[in-house]
């Protein structure tokens, strides 16, 4: 298949001058935004099959549709959900002459360095640019992180203004947020995922005094077992407030996902596209998704594009 995009900043041997040299302390006057003239949406959680990369691709498209433009970066290149998702995107606008919306999509991959050091270097020095290629073709720049804890994980946490964790309904993911009280159900401590988070915002508020939106969303959310349902809802609003983060309205269990990841669309294109006739839980699947879009809350375009001196 075609390389539609490019894959491989991280295969350079030394870091590149001009990505090393990019730094977000230089561009703060957006509002505290780790790079300027874009706002960045990181979908992040440590537990793999969350619905990071499901999420993303439609609140990336949902974006698109608005007119924002939009950057994408995949962080598990190896793994290539978003990536491959945006290639066979391409291939069907390409091949029906559609005007299906796409962004701007880097992928970017781990380094195989020997030592520590020098992966770090490489993987900062890839993300980088692929940062500094979308960036100003961007309003907003939304980048997928893998569902384990590495380096490069990490750094692209760090670049965050809204971080949106979705959570399969069920204690083994609210397991990598805290810890449970397993006959009360009380909060004992917050866990791994929230740590990083934790260390993701200090070092933020020490590199450029900004802070970190954090959304927790929970997804899958099924009919059945309300007595589970009920208890996450009330656990999620106590460690809320003790973590940090706001709750979104989450996306109900939808078998169509699967179907529509193989062809490159998403609930949001359905209607155009012709392909699969709507129904009644389409149009509430595509209102979860609006939903969602509308609780990040982003800046209007207006203000993005005077931020980045387009007015
Ligand atoms: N709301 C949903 N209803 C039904 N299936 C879903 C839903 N959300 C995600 N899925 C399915 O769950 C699987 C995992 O989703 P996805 O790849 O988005 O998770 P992820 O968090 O990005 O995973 P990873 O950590 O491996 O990157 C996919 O098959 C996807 O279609
Ligand atoms: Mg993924």
């Amino acid at each position: 298949m075609q390389d539609l995009f490019n894959k491989h900043t991280v295969k350079m041997k030394r870091p590149m001058s001009v990505a090393a040299a990019f730094d977000p302390r230089s561009n703060p006057q957006r509002g505290g935004g780790a790079i300027a003239g874009c706002h960045v949406i990181v979908f992040g959680n440590e537990k793999g099959g969350s619905g990071k990369s499901t999420t993303a691709m439609h609140v990336i498209v949902g974006l698109l549709r608005e007119g924002y433009r939009v950057g994408s970066i995949d962080l598990d290149a190896r793994q290539g959900t978003l990536t491959r998702y945006f290639e066979r995107r391409l291939e069907r606008r390409n091949a029906r002459s559609s005007d299906l919306p796409c962004p701007n999509h880097r992928a970017v991959f781990r380094s195989d360095a020997a030592t520590k050091a020098e992966m770090e270097a490489e993987e900062r020095a890839a993300l980088g640019a692929a940062i500094e290629a979308l960036a100003p073709e961007a309003d907003v720049l939304v980048i997928d992180a893998p569902g384990s804890d590495n380096y490069l994980s990490r750094l692209g946490h760090s670049y965050a203004d809204t971080l949106i964790t979705p959570m399969n309904d069920s204690f083994i993911d609210l397991d990598l947020l805290a810890t449970i009280d397993p006959e009360t159900l009380a909060v004992i401590k917050p866990s791994v995922y929230s740590e990083l988070v934790w260390e993701t915002r200090k070092q933020r508020m020490i590199r450029d005094r900004g802070s970190i939106d954090w959304i927790v969303m929970r997804n899958r959310l099924g009919h059945i077992d309300a007595r589970n349902k009920r208890d996450i809802a009330a656990i999620l609003a106590q460690l809320g407030k003790r973590i940090g983060f706001r709750q979104a309205p989450g996306f109900g269990e939808r078998v169509i996902f699967r179907e529509l990841y193989l062809k490159g669309l998403t609930l949001l294109d359905l209607v155009e596209d012709g392909e699969i006739t709507l129904n009644m839980s389409h149009i509430a699947a595509r209102q979860e998704v609006r939903s969602l879009i509308d609780q990040i809350n982003l800046p209007p375009l207006s203000e993005i594009a005077q931020s980045s001196g387009q007015l």
